[in-house]
């Protein structure tokens, strides 16, 4: 595995992040906050729509911000929709630059991550994994049940809070990355000389 890199755009405290490097990857994560205290690979802090220039990856990850779709979803009345008023076009435009980065791969594998509601803007997931949905071009991949996505409900207020609830759950990363470790291996594999 040696040499494989993972970029993981917005990356924040490293959900994805945790899953490529325990299948041996080397990760790059981009963020436009600073989360380098606690983000476990090389961390980059960038606005993904400044920075244009990116290492060869073999793989690029990624989950742009939800709120504005997942708020249209959401009764008007709702104080924090009320309060913050859900902007569909930001969303849609973080969506497509993260989009269009992730695109650049060669050979094309990519995924990116946001919830059931983005589907109405930004076209058809490929995949979910409960509320997590997928688009890109990835191999199929199994997530062992191990119910780390639910703590996410009961985590007290704190300053992190956001940032750690919008974490992709381990057993989710985990399993794509081990999915696209086992792809790329059988990809670079030597072709059998024909039997004459
Ligand atoms: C849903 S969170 C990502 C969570 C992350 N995938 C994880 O598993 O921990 C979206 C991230 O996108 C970042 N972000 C928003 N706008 C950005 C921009 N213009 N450039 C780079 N990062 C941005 C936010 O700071 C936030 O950390």
């Amino acid at each position: 595995m040696d040499g494989r890199l993972c970029i993981d755009l917005g990356c924040g405290l490293g959900g994805w992040t945790f899953g490529f490097l325990d299948a041996g990857f080397k990760v790059v994560g981009y963020d436009i906050e600073d989360f380098s205290a606690r983000y476990p690979g090389k961390f980059v802090q960038a606005d993904l729509f400044s920075l244009d220039v990116f290492p060869d990856a073999d793989v690029v990850v990624g989950s742009s911000p939800c709120t504005d779709f997942t708020k249209t979803g959401l009764p008007p009345s709702w104080p924090s929709v009320r309060r913050f008023p859900p902007d569909v076009e930001r969303g849609v435009r973080l969506f497509n630059r993260f989009r269009e980065i992730a695109m650049r791969v060669s050979p094309r594998l990519w995924v990116l991550e946001n919830v059931r509601k983005a589907q109405d803007f930004v076209g058809p997931a490929k995949t979910h994994y409960g509320s997590r949905y997928l688009w890109g071009e990835f191999p199929d991949f199994m997530v062992p049940y191990s119910g780390d996505e639910y703590g996410k409900w009961r985590q007290p207020p704190s300053e992190e809070r956001t940032a750690t609830r919008s974490m992709i759950p381990y057993s989710l990363a985990r399993g794509l990355a081990e999915s696209i470790r086992f792809h790329l291996e059988a990809v670079s594999q030597p072709q059998e000389e024909p039997r004459r």
